[in-house]
């Protein structure tokens, strides 16, 4: 039966999956996963607890985060073992541009599944911004953290607790978030029965673009052009005027101010004062003021980008790190959803709507 075609161009309010995972209420600004609002996840789960929990709906937090730390630690070991092969996968590249090539590098033999992934993400994104310094690769230590060896293997030398907190919590914050662009593709993927490593690889290629997960660089970008200027207000509506969009604004769910925007500004206010901090508020204010007056229908607040700019930079990493660093946190929420998928969906495939020229009669 063919049923009337209506476009949902760009899929808002289109309900694609079920998923016992994540649930975005863009109304009252929250972020469940399982059953559990972010803040309770930060604090008492980790980046570990909380990969047993999406994966495997396990939440007795401590014991079940000491198994996923070990196994985390063996999977950081074995990619740093055929490191230069997937380096050489990705010479020539930036980093976010050298981690996709560097993953695809991987097999999508069964063997690359989901631990493999996610403890190799952290060991290429590391090594590639190291790279990207001149520097030599670090090897992992399986006994620390994902976090903490994360930092450890960007700046060398173990990191101090504050900062290491600082980085699960990031890396906590963003681990999962509804079929947001990349969770999407990630989906779509595993729906034709193809494996693991290609639909991270799908979900990589969807995170850097500037209007999903490769906005927080430019959202420096933003505060160093304003600081430049030295009149937030003034850039901020010739900005506007031009029809530019203000980096860390907006979100296609959220109508109130993303969650995830203050716990990262909580974390950032535990370590060492970032001088950008003051004007960053400045910008915020002045922006949030703007896009009230000029867009009045449609309620535009800060989103998770902005304050995670500052939070990476306090931790010393460059701005081209910072869409690696999300995919090293975000990629716990895409095999969550590969394996939900192989679990309980369907093949995905979407109608277009043909409004070409029909062949003459
Ligand atoms: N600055 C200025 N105007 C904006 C912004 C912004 N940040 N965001 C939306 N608008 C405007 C649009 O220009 C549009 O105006 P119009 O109706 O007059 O054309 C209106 O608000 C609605 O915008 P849409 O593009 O329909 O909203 P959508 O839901 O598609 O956009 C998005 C969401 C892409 C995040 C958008 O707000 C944006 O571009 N923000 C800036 C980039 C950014 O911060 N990305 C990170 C998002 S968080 C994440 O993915 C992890």
């Amino acid at each position: 039966m063919n049923v009337p075609l209506k476009t949902a161009n760009g899929l808002d309010h289109v309900i694609a999956a079920d998923t016992e995972l994540s649930h975005i209420d863009g109304e009252a600004g929250l972020l469940i996963i399982r059953g559990r609002e972010l803040p309770e996840l930060v604090r008492d789960f980790s980046v570990e607890g909380t990969i047993a929990l999406l994966w495997e709906n396990d939440a007795a937090a401590s014991s079940s985060r000491l198994r996923i730390q070990r196994a985390l630690g063996a999977a950081r070991a074995a990619a740093h073992a055929r490191l230069s092969r997937l380096l050489a996968a990705s010479g020539g590249l930036d980093p976010v541009e050298g981690l996709r090539s560097g993953l695809a590098a991987l097999s999508d033999d069964e063997r690359e599944g989901e631990m493999a992934l996610t403890g190799a993400a952290p060991v290429l994104a590391a090594a590639l911004l190291r790279r990207a310094r001149g520097l030599a690769p670090i090897a992992p230590d399986p006994n620390l953290t994902q976090g903490a060896d994360y930092l450890r293997m960007i700046r060398g030398g173990t990191p101090d607790a504050e900062d290491s907190a600082a980085m699960d919590a990031y890396l906590t914050t963003i681990a999962d978030h509804g079929l947001n662009a990349s969770t999407f593709a990630a989906r779509i993927v595993a729906s034709t029965g193809s494996g693991s490593v290609s639909a991270v690889v799908a979900a990589l290629g969807a995170l850097k673009g500037p209007l999903h997960g490769g906005a927080p660089g430019p959202v420096l970008d933003m505060l160093d052009a304003i600081e430049t200027h030295g009149d937030p207000e003034r850039w901020i509506a010739h900005a506007l005027e031009k029809g530019e969009r203000l980096m860390g604004f907006g979100h296609r769910i959220y109508r109130v101010r993303d969650p995830r925007a203050d716990i990262l500004k909580a974390v950032l206010k535990t370590l060492k004062p970032n001088p950008r901090l003051a004007l960053a508020e400045r910008v915020e204010a002045a922006a949030l003021k703007a896009l009230a007056a000029a867009k009045p229908d449609r309620r535009l607040d800060t989103n998770v980008e902005f304050y995670t700019a500052l939070l990476l930079e306090s931790l010393g990493i460059a701005r081209q790190g910072f869409t690696p660093t999300f995919a090293v946190g975000r990629i716990a929420g895409w095999c969550a959803h590969i394996l939900e998928q192989r679990r309980t969906g369907r093949l995905i495939r979407p109608q277009s709507n043909y409004i070409g020229p029909m062949p003459k009669a």
